[in-house]
């Protein structure tokens, strides 16, 4: 407890105004601790910012909140294709997942989530790297995309398990047959699919950059789906990474609790997104208009 509340001072001194920060606090510990937020970490994130996220992720832990962690690996997967011989290919917009592929990527994930892993351990916060057992999938299309994962339902246990021993999970895109298959899943569908089935609070996305960028490359703060998507889209400087983004939110919103909100950030502006009114980010929900 003692540590707890040194943690919250350091938090609100951090932070400037206390009142905003410990309503926040109060805020997400009243959630179901397993349903507080789901995380993604793009694979570039663990590359070059492994020590703000493991900073902000165990700052969250030292509060009492406990985030189930999901990463990709994608940049380090085509690193090592690239040293193995092993061409990338794409088939709408998945990775092609032949048995070289996989032979390459399944280390390559293993050590990716290992690294955060002992990232987190090395800062004192328990962390359980999962890498089987929650998604259990079929081939989605196995002529065209090889061992690419289609989810079929996902299992909570091993991560309520891990959040229930105080450890914070990590989890990787990976899924299995009923056989024990093992199959590639894209990051974003499993985010999506593992999303679905918390239902947490919060939807964090790291990224690097930090935030969906206006024309002038500025973060756009806040984004409502109701008020402010059909205008945003047709705007011309949106990009097609950018549309696509926001109609999987916007689809991801759609069957999610009302309360529920989507936090696009860095790893270094996690802690002021989550614990101050106007936020380090983008903030994207389904309900109200907000001014950008
Ligand atoms: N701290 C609040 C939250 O995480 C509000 C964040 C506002 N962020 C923003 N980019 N406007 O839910």
């Amino acid at each position: 407890m003692a540590e707890v509340r040194r943690t919250v001072i350091e938090l609100l001194g951090q932070l400037g105004s206390s009142r905003e920060a410990r309503q926040y606090l109060k805020q997400f510990s009243r959630i179901e601790e397993s349903r507080f937020a789901v995380v993604k970490v793009g694979g570039a994130v663990l590359q070059e910012d492994i020590d703000e996220l493991a900073a902000a992720l165990a700052f969250l832990h030292r509060l009492g909140l406990t985030p189930i962690v999901l990463h990709g690996a994608g940049p380090q997967l085509d690193e090592a294709m690239a040293e193995a011989g092993v061409p990338v290919r794409k088939h709408d917009g998945l990775r092609v997942t032949t048995e070289a592929v996989m032979a390459v990527a399944r280390p390559v994930i293993y050590r990716a989530n290992a690294t955060l892993v002992d990232a987190l351990e090395a800062r004192g916060v328990r962390a359980r790297g999962i890498l089987h057992g929650v998604f259990n999938a079929r081939l989605a299309d196995p002529e065209n995309l090889g061992l690419v994962g289609q989810i079929d339902s996902v299992e909570l246990d091993p991560v309520r398990s891990a959040v229930g021993a105080g450890a914070l999970p990590v989890v990787a895109c990976l899924g299995e047959s009923p056989g024990g298959q093992v199959m590639n899943i894209n990051a974003d569908i499993a985010t999506r699919e593992l999303v679905w089935t918390v239902r947490p609070y919060k939807v964090i996305f790291l990224t690097g950059t930090g935030g969906l960028l206006d024309q002038n490359g500025r973060i756009i703060s806040a984004i409502s789906i109701s008020g402010d998507y059909e205008h945003l889209i047709a705007q011309d400087w949106v990009h097609s990474g950018m549309q696509l983004k926001l109609a999987q939110i916007k689809d991801m919103l759609e069957r999610l609790p009302p309360e529920t909100s989507v936090s696009i950030t860095s790893a270094s502006k996690l802690t002021r997104e989550l614990f101050t009114h106007t936020g380090a980010g983008t903030l994207i929900r389904r309900g109200e208009r907000i001014d950008w």
